[in-house]
């Protein structure tokens, strides 16, 4: 951060606020990096849970290793009966990020180690949340179509046996693997809103479940992964490739924002969003309709041209640009897409509340506080003088 320059109203950006072990984000070349290995070099490569054993581990898994950790993946799968009973028990027409973070907060009430402090009962802690919050979400799908929620299948991925558990059906490979692919893709971001937030509430002693809700909620915004529902809702309401043009001369003319376009962090292409276009496209061909790949392509294309013309600089796409279509095409109800954020992010989230409250490297993390700028007014010079109500 430059000496001297204005750090108010800017939402802590290029402020550094901790070390981490975890990931690396160089906004300024497209690169990011998990435990020293690029996105490029996981994603479709490495599955979910090799990934997650890399995220919590600080190692990929060797064969032993991989077998062992998917072991207890799987029998952290299942959710309380009770919970599934409460679950029953919402307004089928509750927000699905809604219903995962009250969900993360329920899990707490079964989890008997929930308020252990030590470094082990987090890690197991971990575990449980990323294994159970898959289960949540397909469960909560069915469950608000009337439906009865499907067993998790031990034999299955992760990623293969959300599906399943979601919608019924067991997917095919290809599916299974891009979804995984996708999966590895949103695990971790570095100090993105949601991790900020998770480490914010772990900085205070709070427990896991209590910095996992927090994150949760901070995802569900649009400027942040809310934002892969409202792209697949911007391309509906579009339409048709005709319309393209049209629609992003009239969003920039009223000042509104693209949805998928534009990120805090890189100022060239996300590296994942060059990995989720092609996915995208293949998705598409694959089920006969390519039609949302296209007109995301499009979108695309005139917005970036458009936004140079007017504002004299460059506009790339980011992670939810591409994730949406793909993510309809293989059948995912579109507010849905962000719990599913939520299901592989959950890693990136515990890693770093575990590296919040055990960092080993000095300097170690403290409570976050922030100062603020009071501009609120004052009654003259001095601090206003109290009148009771009654006088008032
Ligand atoms: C993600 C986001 C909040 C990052 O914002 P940021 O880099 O901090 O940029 P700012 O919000 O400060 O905007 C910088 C400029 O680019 C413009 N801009 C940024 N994203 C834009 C978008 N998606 N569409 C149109 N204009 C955009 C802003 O209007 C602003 O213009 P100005 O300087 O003339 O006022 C922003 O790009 C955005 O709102 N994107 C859409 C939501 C989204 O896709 N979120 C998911 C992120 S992974």
């Amino acid at each position: 951060m430059e000496t001297g320059m204005d750090i108010k109203n800017i939402g802590l950006r290029g402020v550094v606020v901790a070390s981490t072990n975890i990931g690396d984000v160089d906004g300024s070349v497209g690169r990011l990096v998990y435990r020293g290995y690029l996105i490029k070099d996981l994603a479709g490569k490495a599955s979910f849970e090799e990934v997650v054993h890399l995220l919590l581990n600080e190692s990929l898994p060797n064969g032993d290793e991989l077998k062992a950790f998917l072991a207890q993946l799987v029998a952290e799968r299942a959710v309380d009966a009770e919970l599934i009973a409460a679950l029953k028990t919402r307004p089928r027409t509750a927000l699905p990020m809604d219903i995962l973070q009250a969900a993360v907060s329920m899990l707490a009430h079964h989890d008997p180690e929930v308020d252990d402090p030590s470094r082990e009962a987090n890690y197991r802690k971990a575990i449980r949340l990323i294994a159970k919050l898959a289960t949540v979400a397909a469960a909560w799908e069915r469950i608000r179509n009337g439906q009865e929620p499907i067993d998790p299948d031990p034999n299955l991925s992760h990623a293969a046996n959300f599906l399943y558990m979601m919608n019924g059906e067991v997917p095919d490979e290809d599916i299974a693997s891009y979804f995984d692919a996708a999966l590895v893709m949103h695990a971790e971001h570095g100090f993105n809103a949601s991790t900020f937030a998770a480490r914010e509430i772990a900085s205070t002693r709070a427990h896991m479940y209590a910095a996992i809700a927090g994150a949760v909620g901070s995802l569900s915004g649009e400027l942040h992964g809310g934002a892969n529902t409202r792209v697949m809702e911007m391309l509906m309401e579009i339409g048709s490739p005709d319309r393209v043009e049209g629609y992003v001369a009239e969003q920039f003319d009223s000042g509104k924002r693209i949805m998928g376009l534009g990120h805090a962090v890189y100022k060239v292409d996300d590296p994942r969003a060059k990995i989720l276009a092609p996915m995208s496209k293949v998705v598409g061909e694959r089920f006969g309709e390519t039609k949302w790949y296209e007109m995301s392509a499009l979108l695309e294309q005139v917005a970036k041209e458009q936004f140079k013309k007017r504002k004299g600089r460059d506009i790339y796409t980011n992670v939810d640009f591409y994730s949406a279509s793909l993510y309809y095409m293989m059948g995912i109800p579109m507010d849905q897409f962000t719990p599913i954020f939520a299901i592989a992010r959950v890693a990136g989230w515990s890693a770093h509340v575990i590296e919040e409250q055990f960092a080993e490297a000095a300097p170690k993390p403290m409570l976050y506080r922030p100062e603020s700028d009071y501009v609120g007014h004052y009654c003259g010079p001095e601090v206003c003088q109290f009148v009771p109500v009654e006088d008032r």
